[in-house]
């Protein structure tokens, strides 16, 4: 492996210096390569470039590999906690049992959210989407609890703000699910573990406690885990960017919120269920939808499939895939949907377009199947991704501030625009 790069522009010849990983991948270091040479690089979507180094998450695309800390997901997602997995990724360990409780039981001190903040949910229309209003909530903290939200805060600061914000999400979240049908607020209950407490919230009435089922509590406990962290997509990137600015965890974390909701990152878990709505109501006719995703020309992707990094599997569809089946069977439940999204998949992953592409089913593919079974509605879809993601946004906003290489985040363009001419007054212009 070479420690520099020749690039060479017209007749200059430049040395830039390499990084390599503990995975062996390699990346040319062009930090100064403005100064240099007076040239930027241009990478739209940033497909080539690496923005950090990061010791949180490590995946392969090529080979559906995908590690926590140096930990196979697989293992993760079959042994682990939620609670454990969170403080695995921020914390970069696996923790003693010391650890575990403490860090669990400080998450029943802080379920409850400030009694002021619930008038806020009460401005909101019925039809206000929760990705919309949890971002704001998140962000809204932040009035709340202005002594955590300093620029420099100190460790102890950290270990307090990761905790309030953890918890408070899942409060947040199903006090804008019983806003969004009319029904009054449940309050978390401190005995409850993480999951349960979130059923409880989600689904108990003040007149009828909610069952709390294991299996569904192991299915999203899974879910969770599953989308716990992703190294650079795009909301840990817009967490990572805004965070550079040195704006609070609760104010970057909102940014995230607001990538994630996009249809082609965390809302695809909602548009892959209208998708298979779609296809359903107009007869279940697959070729026709495959053949329209297959068309550039008709704007309409194959939704929950795809993905910029993974270019064999995706690891965690699997894993969903058989949770799905999983939870389906053990509770009797039978999904016309399950059974539409496995032929869609057969038929795509047969097809030469999809081959060709190397688009396989993402994480996002099976696992609306999952919250349907639980009685999650559509909506809240992707308000499930924000809660999973949340460790992974934490840990990296973490690990950005505490490196003392973290500089303002900040692109360069190349301007496409006029080029300078004087201002014309109105008088003058073009009626
Ligand atoms: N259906 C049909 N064609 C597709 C799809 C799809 N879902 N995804 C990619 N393509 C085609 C695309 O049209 C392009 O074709 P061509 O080479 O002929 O121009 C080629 O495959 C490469 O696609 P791309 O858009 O350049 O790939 P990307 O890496 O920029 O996009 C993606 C990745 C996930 C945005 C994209 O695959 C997609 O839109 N998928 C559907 C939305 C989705 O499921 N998103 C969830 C992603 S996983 C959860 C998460 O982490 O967010």
């Amino acid at each position: 492996m070479p420690e520099k790069a020749n690039l060479i522009i017209g007749d200059q010849t430049y040395e830039l210096p390499m990084l390599v990983g503990t995975e062996n991948e390699k990346a040319i270091d062009i930090s100064k390569l403005r100064s240099l040479s007076g040239c930027i690089t241009f990478d739209p979507g940033f497909g080539n470039t690496g923005a950090c180094q990061s010791a949180i998450t490590y995946l392969d695309g090529e080979k559906g590999i995908l590690r926590y800390r140096g930990i196979p997901i697989e293992q993760i997602a079959e042994k682990s906690t939620f609670l454990e997995t969170a403080y695995l990724l921020i914390y970069g360990h696996l923790p003693s049992q010391t650890q575990l409780t403490k860090f669990s039981q400080s998450f029943s001190d802080h379920a409850s959210i400030h009694e002021d903040m619930k008038n806020f949910f009460n401005g909101y229309p019925l039809s206000g989407h929760p990705m919309g209003i949890l971002s704001a909530m998140v962000c809204s903290l932040s009035g709340y609890y202005p002594e955590l939200v300093n620029p420099g805060p100190t460790k102890e600061d950290i270990d307090k703000i990761v905790v309030q914000l953890l918890s408070k999400v899942r409060t947040i979240c199903a006090f804008s699910y019983k806003k969004s049908i009319g029904e009054s607020f449940v309050y978390p209950r401190p005995e409850l573990q993480y999951i349960p407490n979130f059923l409880h919230m989600m689904f108990s009435t003040p007149k009828r406690e909610y069952n709390i089922d294991d299996d569904v509590v192991d299915a999203l406990r899974i879910l969770l885990i599953l989308h716990a962290d992703h190294e650079q997509n795009c909301s840990t990137s817009t967490v990572r960017l805004v965070g550079s600015s040195l704006a609070n965890l609760f104010a970057s974390i909102a940014a995230g919120i607001c990538a994630l909701w996009g249809p082609l990152h965390g809302g695809a878990n909602q548009e892959v269920i209208e998708m298979l709505q779609m296809i359903q109501k107009d007869g279940g006719n697959i070729a026709k939808y495959i053949n329209m995703a297959k068309d550039h020309n008709s704007n309409f992707r194959l939704m929950g499939f795809g993905h910029r990094v993974y270019k064999n599997f995706d690891p965690r569809a699997k894993i969903i895939k058989e949770t799905a089946h999983n939870l389906l069977k053990k509770k009797g439940i039978k999904d016309p949907f399950l059974d539409l999204a496995v032929k869609l998949e057969e038929i795509a992953l047969k097809d030469s377009y999809f081959v060709e592409r190397k688009l396989y089913p993402n994480v996002d593919f099976y696992s609306g199947i999952i919250y349907r079974a639980i009685g999650i509605p559509l909506n809240m879809f992707p308000v499930m991704f924000a809660i999973g993601r949340m460790p992974g946004w934490i840990a990296h906003w973490k690990e950005m501030i505490e490196d003392p290489a973290t500089k303002i985040g900040r692109p360069r363009q190349i301007y496409t625009g006029e080029l300078r001419h004087d201002y014309i007054p109105m008088d003058q212009r073009p009626k």
